[in-house]
């Protein structure tokens, strides 16, 4: 067996694409095959980056699923898609990362746990912002109360995707909507910062309200939550794919704030904390990530598999971690009515 982790990727789109330059420079994982529906896509796939014959292209999905040399799967296709190739991933034993969001709603999600659980495979939702180490000082602050307790979380993200009713942000049947794609970011993190202030990994919203546009596809193209936590904790979350939105996250304690831009998206010069305490001026820190986002993301898995584990560690995203985030989502969709084929379906076996 070799020393890295191999990994396939199933999908050959744009986060595919990331994913396997990330790679390129991991320590603990390198790629060992990719897979398309199609084998024409599959040949072409990184082409630019790859070298000819390093890796192995699979024209299924399947295929690359039944290669005993590849032991990790990194699922990179729309999200309706996650659940039917992450448990059929846990059935062939491999170890999974799974792109955001996990599934369509908390049922698939569970779904997906319970078939790593059975099979004794490691699974992770990708939510790579998480794997940045200005999550881990965002969180460190927060427990030395730096903000005093608390009060409210302000996060948004959101873009205007361009209006194309085919594209996978805005095409019911492929998931589209601003809650599945960029909403879920917003909620992780409201739930990171109200659990790290009880002194928890996460928490659980007591209550969702929202109210925002669904448009002529059926999904939310823009929407805002009004989200409350235990101890009084209100956070107010905004996206969309249709709107330009500002990608920045505020928490408001009782002694000072905190404020992130672009918290989400790793910047090449560091991830900005600016620090607002009473009376006193702002101070900002500069956290840079030792190497690409995506990279940290592949060697945390690496080094849960190593040690045996099936799940992350906080403030990567733990199995309880996901589910509740899921059933979050699935409350601020209901506010709104958006529904999927998968809240419709059962999934089967
Ligand atoms: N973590 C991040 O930073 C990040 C960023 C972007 C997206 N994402 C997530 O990654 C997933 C993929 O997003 P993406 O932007 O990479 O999408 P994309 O560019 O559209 O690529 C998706 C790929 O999935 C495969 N696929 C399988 N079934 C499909 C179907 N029914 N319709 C279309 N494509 C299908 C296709 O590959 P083949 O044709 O080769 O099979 C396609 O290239 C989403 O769940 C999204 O939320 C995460």
């Amino acid at each position: 067996m070799a020393d890295k982790l191999q990994w396939g990727i199933l999908g050959t789109g744009a986060i595919a694409t990331t994913f396997a330059k990330a790679l390129l420079h991991s320590r603990t994982g390198s790629l060992a095959a990719v897979a398309s529906r199609s084998p024409q896509t599959a040949a072409a796939f990184g082409t630019e980056f790859l070298h000819t014959g390093a890796i192995c292209r699979c024209g299924s999905y399947e295929e690359l699923l039944a290669k005993p040399e590849v032991q990790a799967v990194y699922i990179a296709t729309p999200h309706p898609t996650h659940a039917r190739l992450a448990i059929a991933a846990a059935r062939a034993g491999k170890h999974i990362l799974c792109e955001k969001p996990l599934a369509m709603n908390a049922h698939e999600a569970q779904a997906i746990v319970a078939a790593a659980q059975q099979h004794k495979v490691f699974l992770m939702e990708a939510f790579m912002y998480r794997c940045h180490p200005v999550v881990h000082r965002l969180v460190q602050l927060l427990q030395q109360k730096v903000i005093g307790e608390v009060r409210a979380i302000q996060a948004n993200f959101g873009f205007q995707s361009g209006g194309n009713y085919h594209s996978r942000l805005l095409n019911r049947g492929l998931g589209g909507g601003g809650i599945l794609d960029v909403g879920c970011y917003t909620m992780s993190l409201a739930r990171l910062v109200a659990g790290t202030a009880a002194g928890e990994p996460f928490a659980n919203p007591t209550a969702v309200h929202a109210s925002g546009y669904v448009g002529p596809s059926g999904v939310d193209e823009w929407t805002f939550a009004d989200v409350q936590f235990n101890g009084g904790i209100a956070a107010a979350l905004g996206c969309g794919v249709s709107c330009e939105i500002n990608n920045h996250v505020h928490i408001f304690g009782s002694e000072g704030r905190i404020e992130i831009p672009w918290l989400w998206i790793p910047q090449p010069t560091g991830n900005r904390i600016i620090l607002h305490r009473r009376n006193e001026k702002p101070r900002e820190e500069v956290i840079k990530a030792p190497a690409d986002v995506y990279t940290l993301e592949a060697d945390i898995v690496a080094a849960a598999v190593s040690a045996g584990g099936q799940q992350a560690a906080a403030p990567a995203m733990s199995w309880a971690d996901t589910l509740g985030n899921m059933l979050a989502l699935d409350q601020w969709r209901a506010c709104l009515g958006v529904t999927y084929a998968a809240d419709e379906v059962p999934l089967c076996g």
